[in-house]
């Protein structure tokens, strides 16, 4: 793992611009609306440039894109059972926000920022320790599968529950994607819900993101479609504890 992942880092606040009002169901913000972001909204496509297909999705496997900006990752699992509604989670500095559910005719389709709260590690091309453990598996990092786990130190996600913490360093939980399914069973990622660690990724892995996206391509916000992975076949080597 990359040093760097161990990292203390300030905490800071993303900025973003609200360029698509969408469906959102009512009750997302935090009460002065901070938490809770429109972005561009973005259809899902597949490593051949299809519109991904809600009803294709692969029970419990990672999904990977970019969202919102061009070198932050997202996880999307459809998972075995319907995502828990109105959670009321809480962010480091005590904002408090509500998380609706999921999406998809069953409600078990979640997406959070790949960005694990604690020190933000993340998927990466090379190696990825941040992953949603399917039900099937073990982990270390909390009790029962079927959770999102950093193998760096070990945090447990919820990804029933909002992406709440349940084990580990993390003092709060993943930043949510807020996911759309259109009539025709298209997928689009349109705000993000939650605290988000964007602004503190792009200062810690400045040099690295540079090298890969230019000089502003790292924060570049997505436009218009996006491509989704396999999140084993996007990564050389995924390592879970
Ligand atoms: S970076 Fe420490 S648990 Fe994820």
């Amino acid at each position: 793992m990359e040093r760097r992942n161990f990292l203390q880092l300030s905490a800071t606040s993303a900025m973003a611009i609200a360029v698509a009002p969408s469906l959102i169901p009512q009750k997302l913000y935090a009460e002065d609306g901070s938490l809770f972001q429109t972005f561009e909204k973005v259809q899902l496509k597949d490593a051949e440039g299809n519109a991904l297909k809600s009803k294709a999705l692969v029970k419990e496997e990672n999904y990977v894109f970019m969202y919102p900006h061009a070198a932050t990752p997202a996880i999307m699992v459809d998972l075995l059972t319907p995502a828990g509604k109105d959670i009321k989670l809480k962010s480091e500095d005590g904002v408090e926000y509500i998380y609706k559910g999921g999406t998809g005719s069953e409600g078990t389709i979640v997406a959070f920022s790949a960005i694990c709260a604690h020190q933000l590690t993340h998927p990466q091309k090379a190696m990825t320790m941040f992953q949603y453990v399917p039900t099937t598996g073990k982990t270390l990092a909390y009790d029962k599968a079927g959770v999102f786990v950093c193998s760096s130190h070990l945090a447990a996600y919820d990804a029933n529950q909002g992406g709440k913490v349940l084990g580990g360093p993390a003092n709060q939980g993943l930043a949510s994607i807020i996911l759309e399914i259109d009539a025709d069973d298209n997928i689009w990622a349109v705000a993000v819900l939650g605290p988000n660690k964007f602004q503190e990724f792009f200062d810690a892995f400045k040099q690295e993101l540079k090298a890969v996206h230019g000089r502003r391509g790292a924060k570049k916000l997505v436009k218009e479609e996006v491509k989704v992975e396999k999140l084993k076949n996007f990564t050389a080597e995924m390592i879970q504890a």
